[in-house]
């Protein structure tokens, strides 16, 4: 895998590439890598000559007591394991090469928003959309892979490339998991050992609220607060947020129909996890 550090060069190496006539597709990612990340990769090496994933934890997109400087980082891991994955190159800028000049111009995502971790994280998705405005641009691929594990940022990518007219195409790929069903998150290792075993019931949470939706129940204020309660009997966790919308409209309604996204986010003592199921009724 080739590192790139500079926007400059980064922006050599594509021009190059797109005159060989290579399609690439592009892996954005923050870093300390997983199984989620590795399935991107793969999924990108399927669909694209070049494979582009960046490594930048970006500030922006951080309130100012969130965990950026907590958030978990190794580099040296990071390239090994995205070589072996089949990375091309490996876009790893710092702060100031990205954010050099003092920014004037600030993005503010207005739809889609004001629910979920959009409403727990002001400013998040601003942070979000300006770095990949940035990332976009540098490296021009013909499509970026994202999780489902943060369906929010998904439903949030697809107006931004629409309304700016990006010619990527965003191809979501779903949420990898442990065996028991808990979702990988880099953020996974500042869980405790007790609040590891009780984070499964994230995912069983969301088990719940499938079962009682194929059982035909369809008010999501009635599966919202089984949602809650089970996951208040079998964690220690404060629960952050339980929400049903439409997917990628995040609009609320009142009776499930059509393609619903089921969101959990839940607070442990160090650290705050997301979890999500798409379904269609
Ligand atoms: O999902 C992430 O890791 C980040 O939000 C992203 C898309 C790399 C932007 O910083």
């Amino acid at each position: 895998v080739q590192i790139i550090t500079t926007i400059k060069e980064m922006q050599q190496r594509i021009s190059l590439l797109k005159q060989e006539g290579k399609s690439i597709g592009f892996v954005p990612t923050m870093g300390f890598l997983h199984e989620g990340h590795l399935t991107l990769i793969k999924h990108a090496r399927e669909k694209s000559d070049i494979v582009v994933m960046s490594i930048f934890v970006n500030p922006l997109q951080f309130g100012p007591n969130e965990d950026f400087d907590q958030y978990p980082r190794d580099i040296e891991r990071d390239e090994r394991l995205a070589g072996s994955a089949g990375v091309d190159v490996l876009f790893y800028p710092n702060v100031d090469e990205m954010y050099k000049n003092e920014m004037t111009f600030h993005v503010t995502v207005k739809d889609k928003v004001d629910v979920l971790c959009g409403s727990k994280r002001p400013g998040h998705f601003d942070g979000v959309a300006t770095v990949l405005i940035k990332l976009f641009n540098i490296v021009t691929p013909s499509y970026a892979f994202f999780g489902m594990k943060d369906a929010q940022q998904v439903a949030v990518v697809t107006s931004l490339v629409e309304q700016f007219n990006f010619p990527i195409e965003i191809i979501r790929i779903p949420t990898v998991r442990e065996e028991d069903g808990l979702a990988k998150s880099s953020r996974n290792v500042y869980l405790t050992e007790d609040e590891r075993k009780e984070a499964v019931a994230i995912y069983r949470s969301l088990q719940l609220a499938k079962e009682l939706i194929s059982n035909g129940e369809r008010n999501p204020a009635m599966i919202q607060e089984r949602m809650s309660d089970y996951i208040h009997s079998n964690t220690k966790a404060e629960i952050d947020y339980v929400e049903i919308y439409t997917f990628p409209d995040l609009k609320p309604l009142s009776s499930l129909t059509g393609l619903v996204l089921i969101a959990v986010a839940v607070r442990f003592t160090k650290v705050r996890l997301i979890d999500n199921m798409t379904i269609e009724i």
